[in-house]
């Protein structure tokens, strides 16, 4: 694992931003495995604006997300699917049928995870995913367990996630009880692992992601077992390493 400390969330969304754009210029008909939340907002509009200098082109990106909330249309305004929309695919030159996530709507969830599956298998994969990190060590939304999940999978998500993620809806009864993310099988698939990470209330959570032990309960600490992972910190996340 790489560590490259940041001065603050604006330096790490733009070191973080380089990383992919690098990425995209070397092959520019990646693969990426994208996240959502707070994190990576500082990341997508580094981008665009990089795609509005003319910098950087998605038109032979693919894009497979990480999660989606079950029971979230692509237009509810709290779904992935539309945080995506706002924060980057309708703003760049990422074709419709490029961009793929967990359909929220699907009535069967197996079937939803199998459909899924099959789409980042058929792609083969991630060339790099980006990741942000869960003040209880999680990612995407392979909650702290007893056991790791390899494959996409429907989740019930834990009080303490139900918690952080109720400022983005009107009360904590409003956020869906249940979400589809990547398996940890799944995002260790990756080609290349980006981890971005903010703030001190995740500086814990890091610390045991790189040194602690490799368990469930602390799902990112899986990541120890990539050979490619680049971490980008700010300096108030990396203050205990
Ligand atoms: C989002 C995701 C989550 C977040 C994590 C951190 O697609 O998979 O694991 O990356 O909850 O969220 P923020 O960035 O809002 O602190």
């Amino acid at each position: 694992m790489e560590l490259i400390v940041a001065k603050n969330y604006f330096d790490m969304s733009r070191k973080a931003a380089n990383i992919i754009s690098a990425q995209m210029i070397l092959k520019p008909d990646s693969v990426l495995g994208l996240a959502t939340g707070s994190t990576p907002v500082g990341i997508y509009d580094q981008l665009v604006e990089w795609y509005q200098k003319g910098d950087l082109d998605f038109s032979r990106i693919t894009t497979v997300n990480l999660d989606e909330y079950r029971g979230l249309s692509p237009e509810n305004e709290q779904s992935y699917h539309y945080f995506m929309m706002q924060h980057l695919f309708s703003r760049v030159n990422l074709p419709a049928e490029k961009h793929f996530l967990p359909d929220g709507m699907n009535p069967d969830s197996d079937a939803e995870c199998r459909r899924y599956k099959g789409i980042i298998d058929s792609l083969g994969g991630t060339d790099l995913q980006l990741l942000g990190l869960g003040h209880n060590g999680h990612i995407g939304f392979n909650e702290p367990s007893d056991s790791f999940a390899r494959d996409v999978h429907l989740v019930s998500l834990t009080e303490q996630t139900i918690e952080a993620n109720k400022r983005f809806f009107a009360s904590a009864d409003d956020v869906p009880r249940q979400a589809y993310t990547m398996g940890v099988g799944t995002i260790l698939q990756a080609k290349k692992i980006l981890l971005a990470v903010s703030g001190a209330e995740k500086a814990k959570a890091l610390q045991q992601v790189m040194s602690g032990p490799i368990c469930p309960q602390v799902p990112g600490s899986v990541l120890q077992l990539h050979p490619d992972v680049i971490i980008v910190a700010d300096e108030a996340a990396s203050a205990l390493i």
